[in-house]
């Protein structure tokens, strides 16, 4: 049976589902920071998951509202901080991908900080995608090796900020696309697209994404 060792998961829907609460859309992100932090927990419980990776700021979200952005920035250093005590708990370690360079110091240090403080988590890593995209990732990828030689697929892969191939790759919010999301590592993934706003996603659904999985025929390209 197919284990469910890396989801990803594009959270989208969070200012829909405040807006159809005549909330302001910060509200529906306040709202799927505490859904983060449910999801991360249930997958730090279950033993066969070892990695969760989670589209949180993407490299094309700059073009929000500036207010929107900075209260995203304010929101991500706030739960890092409140989530220090949570990852050490559960043996969770924390990583970011992407380019956090465009971020202020204040929230680069946090960032650098929970990563050093939890690097010794083995339940779970759960990897925010911050200032992420694919197409930034792989040329920053190429940009590293620096080779005259002819780069192998390994080169490259091992160049990437997540090594890792993704087994579910999970969209809430409606839309069926990937959004520039780990777009080389999901080459084989199963994809799951869900109506569900992010804020409403629960572990229930998730467990049956992954009941769903475990009973696809996953050939690779080859035969049965
Ligand atoms: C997409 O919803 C969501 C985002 C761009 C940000 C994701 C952020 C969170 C889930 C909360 C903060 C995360 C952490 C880790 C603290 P949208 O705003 O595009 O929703 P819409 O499609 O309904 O407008």
């Amino acid at each position: 049976m197919n284990k469910p060792k890396h989801i990803a998961i594009i959270m989208d829907g969070n200012g829909r589902w405040a807006q159809k609460q005549g909330l302001k859309r910060i509200k529906g992100h306040e709202a799927g920071a505490e859904v983060v932090r449910s999801i991360t927990e249930y997958c730090a419980k279950n033993d066969e998951i070892n990695r969760l990776t989670l589209y949180a700021f993407s490299t094309e979200n700059w073009k929000r509202p500036r207010l929107e952005v900075e209260f995203l920035m304010k929101l991500l250093e706030k739960y890092l901080k409140k989530e220090l005590p949570t990852y050490l708990k559960n043996g969770i370690r924390f990583e970011a991908i992407g380019d956090i360079r465009a971020f202020s110091s204040n929230l680069q240090k946090t960032i650098l900080h929970v990563e050093e403080a939890t690097k010794k988590g083995d339940a779970l890593v759960q990897s925010l995608a911050l200032n992420y995209g694919s197409h930034n990732e792989i040329v920053r990828a190429f940009n590293k090796l620096k080779t005259k030689e002819n780069i192998t697929e390994e080169m490259l892969y091992n160049a990437l900020d997540c090594k890792e191939d993704v087994d579910i790759l999970i969209r809430t919010g409606g839309d069926k696309r990937l959004s520039n999301f780990l777009l080389w590592q999901a080459a084989y993934a199963e994809l799951f697209f869900l109506n569900t706003l992010w804020p409403d996603f629960s572990a229930k659904e998730l467990e049956k994404i992954i009941h769903k999985f475990k009973k696809i025929e996953r050939r690779f390209g080859g035969l049965k």
